[in-house]
């Protein structure tokens, strides 16, 4: 199973940015623990970073059709990126959408949401576990629908 994981604008600079709001860990970091978490389960991870809207959208227009998910943390984005929400919504792949912070605790513009619809769930506040989360839920989810899958098609052929 391969997962593509993708952050938006700024995350780049994790580490570096209100800790109060983001916590102290680098994007490494956080790629790093990530992986701990995909190994064991035989999960291969793709890490991509932009803080360009269209280069954002070019890689998920790439790697997408050989994918079974994406992990996203779209940055502000997530509060006004309508192309980004169509690249995802146009891949048909489960999505988990992941924020270090909770956005609807902060300022009115964090509130407004435009990939949340498109996402199976939208994991937030809980600073770099809320990847680790994210990550759990996706691929339990893939799990599951690529076993209801497989059974489905065992009863088609009985
Ligand atoms: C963020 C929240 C966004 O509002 C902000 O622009 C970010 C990070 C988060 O992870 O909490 O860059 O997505």
């Amino acid at each position: 199973m391969k997962i593509l994981v993708i952050n938006g604008p700024n995350l780049n600079m994790l580490g570096r940015r209100n800790h109060k709001h983001y916590g102290s860990f680098t994007l490494d970091q956080i790629n790093t623990k990530l992986e701990k978490l995909a190994k064991p389960r035989d999960v291969k991870l793709v890490f991509f970073q932009s803080n360009h809207e269209g280069q954002l959208i070019d890689f998920i227009q790439k790697e997408s059709s050989a994918s079974s998910g994406i992990l996203i943390n779209p940055g502000a984005l997530t509060h006004y990126g309508y192309s980004l929400r169509d690249a995802l919504e146009d891949t048909n792949l489960p999505i988990i959408e992941v924020h270090l912070s909770d956005i609807s605790k902060r300022e009115d513009f964090r509130k407004i949401d435009v990939i949340k619809k498109i996402s199976l769930a939208v994991v937030i506040g809980q600073k770099e576990n809320s990847y680790i989360l994210g990550l759990k839920k996706l691929i339990i989810y893939i799990q599951e629908s690529t076993l209801s899958e497989v059974r489905g098609r065992a009863k088609l052929t009985r």
